[in-house]
């Protein structure tokens, strides 16, 4: 009998060789409403490696973690992943392709009423039908990725901050992602415990063979793992390469974002009256003297 295919060959996605990025934003624009949060950008994730996506508050970092699960879509561009267009999907081919993604979400809480082993079997409870003693072993291997074999028992109200997190890391790795994005995956933890997560992410993306993407404002640590940053700024890249590349930047936003200076082309003063407008000549034409009060 010969086999019909399902779908003509055209639907069937480009193979995917190892040296194209596992995500690619190509020209995207994307707003709220009116507002613009990420104008013309294109930037990729290299497969098999770890990306740190950084640069300031409300930037547009979530957002564009959002758009790569499909939760946002463009209004403009596109965005690969494997190779495939993610704005145009709908539902069934969305839900496939977050599939194959983990994600740590910001604030990204584990379940109190759940122990810690129920909260590493919960994707794989809601995604697959696995007999229970798979499930069994694949939490108990997550759960000895993250080196809390021993913490399975626990409810989340009996560890500590840093394990906690590194349970909500389990759990992002627990479906076997091939991209595992995480947003602020440090924040809020001690210097120890922020060390651990961070070696962590790069341990479990070369152990696991994962391409991880990560949202951090921890400039150490991050240039530390990373093998590829990409800063944003005012709805723009303003520079992706490696580490060093992104250090060595003389783009006058990059030096001041990597060398965290209050001032330089992002003010630390609020725009607004100059001293003289507000005050009066008088305070600009007598300055205090020094020494005046000792
Ligand atoms: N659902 C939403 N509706 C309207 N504006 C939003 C929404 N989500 C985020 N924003 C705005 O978009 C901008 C980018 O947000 P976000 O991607 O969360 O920034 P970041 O993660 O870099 O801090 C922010 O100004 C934020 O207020
Ligand atoms: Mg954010």
């Amino acid at each position: 009998m010969i086999h019909e295919p399902e779908y003509p060959a055209f639907v069937f996605p480009m193979p995917s060789s190892s040296t194209t990025p596992l995500v690619e934003l190509r020209h995207l624009t994307f707003g709220y409403g009116e507002r613009v949060i990420l104008d013309d950008i294109s930037l990729s994730v290299p497969r098999g490696k770890v990306t740190a996506l950084m640069g300031a508050s409300g930037g547009g970092k979530t957002t564009i973690l959002r758009l790569i699960g499909g939760q946002n879509r463009a209004q403009s561009g596109e965005l690969l992943f494997d190779g495939q267009d993610v704005t145009p999907m709908d539902q069934t081919q969305i839900y496939a392709a977050r599939r194959r993604m983990g994600m740590l979400f910001q604030f990204g809480a584990l379940f109190a009423d759940l122990s810690v082993f129920e909260n590493v079997a919960f994707p794989l409870r809601e995604h697959t039908d696995l007999p229970e003693a798979l499930i069994r072993d694949i939490v108990l291997m997550k759960l000895n990725a993250v080196g809390l074999r021993g913490a399975r028992d626990l409810m989340p109200s009996e560890v500590s901050g840093g394990m906690a997190r590194r349970i909500a890391l389990a759990r992002a790795i627990a479906l076997d992602p091939e991209l595992v994005m995480y947003d602020e995956p440090f924040s809020g933890l001690d210097p120890i415990s922020l060390g651990t997560a961070a070696r962590l992410i790069r341990h479990l993306n070369d152990s696991l063979g994962l391409t991880s993407l990560f949202v951090s404002h921890e400039l150490e640590q991050t240039f530390a793992i990373a093998d590829h940053v990409i800063i944003l700024a005012n709805g723009k890249v303003a520079t992706q390469g490696t580490p060093d590349e992104v250090r060595n930047s003389t783009d006058p936003l990059v030096y001041q974002y990597v060398h965290a200076l209050p001032d330089g082309p992002v003010r630390f003063d609020y725009p607004g009256a100059t001293v003289e407008q507000d005050f009066g000549p008088a305070v600009m034409a007598a300055p205090l003297k020094s020494g005046a009060s000792s």
